[in-house]
């Protein structure tokens, strides 16, 4: 029996020398020190032995185990360590490289234009009015003046819903109707941001999705010449405080008399190029006083209001300003285009 320890310890501590790794260590120690391990059968079978060898060979099973147990531990530490060494040589870390970069999403051009150009009207006095994207007809065109068959309706590809005269806003004049409504009696100085649906074939020059700002003014003796003084302060704070501007007679249903905004060509200085056809000009803008009609349907008297309204197009601005030749970039999402903004 004592012989047998010996060979226990011998050769527990010789295979321990060979051992590398946590694995193989735990699977020597179940074999020796667990709980069907050869020196725990030693102990367990002690009681068999006859009474006056007990007492030695139960002390030298003792000394074995405290001596294997103690040489385990040992051993395990000195793998642990290996273990540590070989992983981080695996995995080596060089904390002196510069970190990686993580991608930044950023805001998108024509939410960026339109919030420069939100700014600029309230610092102005214009507060933001929102209204509903998807609207009547009548809020769209009979209110703006435009009853059905109206010919001026067929200026807006329009697109309709399975529901009876809702249809997806073609502009953001509908939302005049909405805040005079929610205003009247009162002065009116609102713009209306938002984005309008066109049924258009998409191409460089046309979107079927797009916003626009729409601008209204309404109260006591409002005039053509607040109108334009607006237009020309506002065309100087997006374009350029040295920019000229002009104005255009134009018409508009809901407009009497209308007018065309336009700003020298801030590309070519009003030379004249192929951004602004070669006019030198950019229209920037529709605009004019509120037609009478108009005021009626919001619930004011013409005889004692008056008022301006504008509408001009975000993305539009986008591309005059950088001399972007098509508009499908705006929903394009082409990374390499975003990120020059
Ligand atoms: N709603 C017009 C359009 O989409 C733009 C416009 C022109 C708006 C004149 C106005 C205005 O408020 O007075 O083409």
């Amino acid at each position: 029996m004592l012989d047998q320890l010996q060979e226990i310890e011998t050769q527990t501590l010789r295979r321990l020398e060979s051992i590398t790794d946590s694995e193989t260590l735990a699977q020597l120690f179940r074999l020796v020190l667990g709980d069907k391990g050869t020196l725990k059968m030693i102990l367990r079978s002690l009681g068999q032995l006859p009474a006056d060898q007990r007492p030695a060979v139960g002390q030298r099973a003792n000394e074995v185990r405290i001596k294997l147990e103690e040489a385990f531990a040992a051993r395990e530490e000195v793998i642990r360590a290996q273990e540590l060494d070989r992983n981080l040589a695996e995995g080596a870390i060089d904390v002196t490289l510069p970190g990686r970069r993580l991608p930044m999403g950023r805001i998108h051009p024509a939410n960026q234009a339109l919030r420069e150009i939100t700014a600029i009207w309230a610092e102005m006095g214009f507060q933001v009015f929102r209204s509903p994207d998807v609207e009547t007809d009548d809020n769209n065109f009979t209110l703006l003046n435009m009853p059905p068959h109206h010919p001026a309706r067929d200026m807006w590809s329009t697109f309709f819903t399975t529901q009876e005269g809702v249809i997806l806003r073609t502009h953001t004049s509908p939302g005049q109707i909405h805040a005079m409504r929610a205003f009247a009696p009162e002065p009116i100085r609102v713009i209306l941001p938002g984005m309008c649906y066109r049924y258009e074939q998409v191409s460089v020059r046309h979107e079927m999705q797009f916003n626009q700002v729409e601008g209204l003014a309404i109260g006591p003796g409002i005039r053509f010449t607040d109108l334009k003084g607006t237009m020309a302060a506002f065309a100087r704070r997006f374009y350029g405080q040295d920019r000229q501007v002009r104005f255009r007679a134009s018409h508009f249903p809901f407009t009497e008399p209308s007018m065309e905004v336009d700003v020298e060509c801030i590309l070519c200085d009003g030379g004249g190029c192929p951004v602004c056809k070669h006019t030198g000009w950019l229209e920037i803008a529709g605009s004019g006083m509120v037609h009478p009609v108009v005021l009626r349907n919001g619930g004011y008297d013409p005889a004692k209001v008056s008022g301006f309204a504008f509408g001009m197009g975000v993305e539009r601005s986008v591309m005059l300003k950088h001399g972007i030749q098509d508009i499908r970039v705006f929903w394009g999402n082409d990374l390499r285009l975003l990120e020059q903004f």
